[in-house]
Parts: C-alpha cells; sequence; structure tokens
C-alpha cells in the first residue's frame, strides 16, 4: 500500500523534487504518465480556462482525462527535523496537479470543485505571456495585480480547501517588490507552493534562466517552491535545485525532449519510446500530438533527411513502420 500525501508534504517532507511543467496541448495523460514512471514526481496538466471547464460538460471531458495508474509510487525517504532524510524508505504516490487560466474566483473555485477528486492539486497560472491571454486578463495579465490573485486563491482555499490544495504559478517581474507582493499575497490567501518561472513576461524562452531572481522570490515565500527554467538533465537541475534553495525543479522544453531526464538518462532510450507509443494508443492520444512528441523525442538525434521523411508520415501505421525502422537503424 503506498501513501497519498499532498504537493507541498511530498516535496518539502521527502526526497521528492521533480516535475514537470504544464504545457498546453502535451502535458497529457499519457505524456504525463510517461514522465512519472521516469522519476518524476509531480506532474502538472496543460493550463485549462477555468470558465470553460466550470460551464460545459463538453470541455471537461475534452481538456482533462486520468486513470488510476497516471501516479507513480515512489520509495522515499523522510526528512528529519535536522534535515537529513531517514536511511529507510516508504512507499509514497507521484502528484497530479489541474492547472488552470482564470482572472476571477467564481469560475476558478468551481473547476476547482468539479476536478478535487482526481488531482492532488489545482495551480492558478499567472504566467502565460501570449497576447490573446494577456487581453482575457489571465496567465502573465495577473503578475502585477496580487489582489486579484488573492481573491481566487482565498475563495477557492474557503471553498475546497480542506479537500484540495491550492498552488500558483508564477513568472519574476522586473520589479522585485511586485514579485514580493505577488508571492505573499497569494500565500497569505492559502497558496501551498508557489511555482516560479525565473524569466520575465517580457522574456522568451531563448532567454537564459534568471536562477538568481529565483533565489530571491523564494526568500520572499514561507511555503515550498518549485524553481522553473533551462532544466535539461539531471545534473542540470540538481545544480538548479542548489543554486535556487527552491524544493523542487520544474522541467518543461526539458522533458519534451527527454521524458527520462529526471532518472538520469542522457537522452531519450528507445524503451521510453515504446513506453510512449503503449500510453498514446491504450489512451487515444490525437496523432498529430504523438507524431510532434516523437519528434521532440528524438530531434537532436535524427539527420536532416530523417527530419524530412519523419515530416512526411501522415498516419498512426506509418508512424510505427517508421520508428521500427529508425529502431533497427540503430540498435544494429
Ligand atoms: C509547449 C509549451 C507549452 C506550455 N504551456 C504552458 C501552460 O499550459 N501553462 C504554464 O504555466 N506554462 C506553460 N508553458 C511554460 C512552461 O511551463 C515553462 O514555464 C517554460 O517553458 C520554462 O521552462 P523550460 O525552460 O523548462 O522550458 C509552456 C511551455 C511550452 C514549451
Amino acid at each position: 500500500m503506498s501513501k497519498t500525501v499532498t504537493p507541498a508534504e511530498l516535496i518539502n517532507e521527502y526526497n521528492a523534487w521533480t516535475v514537470q511543467a504544464p504545457m498546453v496541448r502535451y502535458s497529457k495523460q499519457p505524456f504525463r504518465e510517461l514522465c512519472a514512471s521516469y522519476n518524476t514526481h509531480i506532474t502538472y496538466t496543460p493550463m485549462m480556462l477555468s470558465k470553460e471547464f466550470a460551464r460545459s460538460e463538453f470541455a471537461r471531458a475534452a481538456d482533462f482525462s486520468t486513470s488510476n495508474s497516471e501516479r507513480a509510487i515512489f520509495n522515499l525517504s523522510r526528512r528529519k527535523p535536522n534535515g537529513e532524510y531517514e536511511k529507510t524508505t516508504e512507499p509514497i504516490k507521484g502528484c497530479l496537479i489541474a492547472q488552470f487560466a482564470a482572472n476571477e474566483a467564481v469560475t476558478f473555485s468551481q473547476s476547482a470543485e468539479l476536478i478535487a477528486a482526481h488531482v492532488d492539486a489545482i495551480d492558478l497560472n499567472t504566467g502565460c505571456p501570449t497576447q490573446w491571454a494577456y487581453e482575457e486578463g489571465i496567465g502573465s495579465a495577473l503578475l502585477r495585480k496580487p489582489e486579484v490573485v488573492a481573491d481566487i486563491v482565498k475563495t477557492t482555499y474557503d471553498r475546497v480547501g480542506s479537500k484540495l490544495p491550492i498552488t500558483v504559478k508564477i513568472r519574476i517581474d522586473k520589479e522585485e517588490r511586485r514579485t514580493e507582493q505577488l508571492i505573499k499575497n497569494a500565500v497569505m490567501a492559502g497558496a501551498s507552493i508557489i511555482g516560479i518561472h525565473g524569466r520575465y513576461r517580457t522574456q522568451s524562452s531563448t532567454t537564459p534562466v534568471n536562477l538568481d531572481g529565483i533565489a530571491l522570490a523564494r526568500s520572499f515565500s514561507s511555503v515550498p517552491t518549485i524553481s522553473n527554467g533551462d532544466a535539461w538533465s539531471l545534473e542540470q537541475s540538481l545544480d538548479i535545485k542548489d543554486k535556487t534553495g527552491c524544493n523542487g525543479v520544474m522541467s518543461a522544453r526539458g522533458l519534451l525532449a527527454n521524458p527520462a531526464m529526471f532518472a538520469g538518462y542522457e537522452e531519450t532510450p528507445i524503451e521510453c519510446i515504446d513506453r510512449f507509443i503503449d500510453l498514446s494508443m491504450s489512451y487515444g492520444l490525437q496523432f498529430p500530438l504523438f507524431h510532434r512528441h516523437i519528434y521532440y523525442m528524438l530531434e537532436s538525434k535524427l539527420s536532416k533527411t530523417q527530419r524530412q521523411s519523419w515530416h512526411n508520415v501522415i498516419s498512426t501505421a506509418t508512424a510505427l513502420d517508421w520508428i521500427e525502422e529508425y529502431k533497427e537503424s540503430v540498435l544494429y
């Protein structure tokens, strides 16, 4: 029998720290289960729109699915009061967090209630920088509205806080006092984890992550924190954890390229691709998404000709043949 704990307990009281980032389109059930099976302790759904989720059964079915097997079970050691870990381990279930974008408390808290039985926490997105999101007042539009964030978190905490923790994912702000105010408001309102993406709203993902900025943001938080940005390998992630002092390290593009990264693999192993195929087939991942995931996993290893030939693959049957041929070419 494994034990179930909250995401904050997982990264604060046990030696669990690896996190798969929320990714629109990509962090769906098969990918989450894949990452979890390779030592990822916490996984996030893609950002969903609370306005739609709360309103429509159709949106709920289209946006979210899960299963009993999606969380992996990890043998973890509990942290002792002196900061060291017990020598013994116990089986603890990983956590799944549902992320939503919202600009008001009503639909966010309704969504929390609707999804509470299926996830371990609900996360408020305050980082999405796209223009349409900004204009809707969601995502990064909330970065400088700490009072709205506090209202969303507090209302949800009052409504479902006893059964579902609330977490908040932010970006750092050029003006440090704004980051401080945002984090303090979120924590005071009841947030149990702060995820910190170390880039400003206006910075693209090609800008190197600001680890000092994350460390500073962490110092404003009295609850566990997760560092996010430029974690491309296990080694790099451990270094990020060290430098930022956060409890956890979250990866987006690193895991897309190599879902086995947190298990110590330097590149996507063939068995990971096989596992992804099985999960995608059994959960019914739509073909364009399946195609894209395989591309990301193999991208660094493919020649220009191989990339072109993969782009010409337009059905599951030909994709499976293509992958078999690719495997033969690397294995023999
Ligand atoms: C394809 C893709 C989709 C993303 N979708 C989301 C999302 O739904 N919610 C969110 O908070 N961030 C989203 N992000 C941002 C990531 O969660 C993460 O903050 C960012 O990519 C930095 O991490 P990285 O340097 O490890 O890629 C997305 C990023 C990518 C690459």
